[in-house]
């Protein structure tokens, strides 16, 4: 207890103190104190309508975590396809931004370092064969074995409580007794043993259906492990399912990867190591409302959220924080929600919200993307957001090729000055 508490004292690595505090705060509250976010082990909720600049902020709480030695991994929006974060490899060049960063925060723009994994599809596949260099910098295909695929069919398959049963049970026999040897583990084999446990139960055909349906899914061969990925200290790391044409299969991706990372970090940190794992529209992976349950997705959705109840519960012993975002205050589940202490709010057209955390109603349905309201558990205070660093993808310019061009234009930029 007591060496935790003298840790706190602790100097900073000298290239990190240089712009200490200012690159470490995430705003400025209008009577001008910087505002941090805890460095304790404290899961974040943002959430603020579309286009209020949550993905921005997102960004801003990347590099904090990153600058203090976090493990930063993200999950992008399971459904939306969107991949922006190649662009943080670029120092920032909004203007708007750029002057905040100045004249509030004295800090200067810079890049920082992110790469994005993907599975390997027929969408990625082509997209690599234009590489000039570029694509295949920052882009980096995703190994997922078959002993993977084994562990995560257990995670994320979703059905009802029999049908769940039966694969639960089928996996621990599979595991334990068949094929104790991890690496010796198939998709076949694993199907074969679900099929005699499954034997006595009539639909058991449909479920196997769907079981495969979800390994043919997952099963990935390129070159990167999760394990790896999540030790790799000096580099943010970011999933994209940008080149996975379709929605349902983007979602069961979003799912795998999540689980994947929750379930493997446990065993690869070290003593005092945490990961800060951001997940965007988490609403649709724990969704609150019936509006965002889509039709096809709802089994899954349903699984997911479970799974998320019980990761958000027991994170913080695991060393690993939550930064979640949706779209609307109310939208995530409110056990989730109730696991985030620390909590952002931007623009949004709700008088219950603003009834909720005693802020003005108007004053919250104009606010502009620079501000968001911070509450902290404490108190609720509206603070200037410091903008990011490193470049932020511009609207509409979500696709990993606007992207490239953009790279190619700045490196020849920098190769002239
Ligand atoms: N701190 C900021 N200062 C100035 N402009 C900002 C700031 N944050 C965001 N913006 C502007 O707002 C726009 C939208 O930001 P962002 O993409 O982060 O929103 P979002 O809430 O994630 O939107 P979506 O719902 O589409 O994902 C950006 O293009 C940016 O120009
Ligand atoms: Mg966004």
């Amino acid at each position: 207890m007591m060496s935790q508490y003298l840790d706190r004292f602790v100097i900073e690595p000298e290239e990190i103190k240089i712009d200490w505090p200012k690159t470490h705060a995430v705003g400025i509250t209008k009577g001008g104190n910087f505002v941090y976010v805890s460095a304790d082990m404290i899961h974040r909720y943002i959430s603020g309508q579309t286009n209020t600049g949550k993905t921005t902020l997102a960004q801003t709480l990347m590099e904090v975590d990153f600058l203090r030695g976090r493990k930063i991994v993200e999950i992008e929006p399971a459904l939306e396809a969107k991949n922006e974060r190649g662009f943080m490899n670029m120092p920032n060049n909004d203007e708007n931004m750029l002057e905040v960063l100045n004249k509030y925060f004295h800090v200067e723009p810079r890049p920082f370092r992110a790469i994005i994994y993907s599975p390997v599809t027929r969408k990625y596949r082509a997209f690599m064969k234009n590489d000039e260099g570029i694509r295949s910098k920052f882009y980096k295909p995703l190994k997922i074995t078959e002993p993977d695929v084994v562990d995560l069919l257990k995670s994320i398959f979703p059905g009802g409580s029999i049908e769940r049963l039966i694969v639960k049970k089928a996996h621990k026999l599979y595991t334990e007794e068949i094929e104790p040897k991890r690496k010796n583990r198939t998709i076949e084999g694993f199907l074969e043993t679900f099929q005699e446990v499954g034997k006595n139960a009539n639909f058991s055909s449909f479920t196997l259906m769907k079981l495969e349906y979800i390994a043919s899914i997952l099963h990935s061969d390129g070159k990167y492990k999760i394990d790896e990925i999540l030790q790799k200290k000096d580099e943010i790391s970011v999933f994209t399912f940008s080149f996975i044409p379709d929605p349902l299969d983007r979602y069961i991706w979003a799912m795998a990867v999540l689980n994947i990372i929750y379930d493997r970090w446990e065993d690869i940190k070290r003593r005092d190591d945490v990961l800060s794992f951001f997940v965007a529209d988490a609403h649709l992976l724990a969704p609150k409302k019936k509006k965002d349950m889509i039709d096809t997705l709802v089994r899954y959705q349903e699984r997911m959220k479970q799974n998320l109840q019980v990761y958000a519960r027991i994170s913080r012993g695991k060393g690993l924080v939550w930064t979640l975002d949706s779209q609307e205050y109310d939208d995530l589940d409110d056990v989730v929600v109730a696991q985030c202490q620390e909590r952002f709010v931007k623009r949004m057209r709700s008088r219950e919200v603003a009834e909720k955390l005693k802020i003005d109603y108007k004053e919250l349905k104009r606010l502009h993307p620079k501000f968001a309201f911070f509450d902290d558990g404490y108190m609720i205070k509206k603070i200037l957001i410091r903008p990011p660093m490193s470049r932020k993808a511009r609207s509409g310019e979500f696709l990993p090729i606007h992207f490239v061009k953009e790279y190619e234009r700045w490196e020849n930029e920098e190769a002239n000055y």
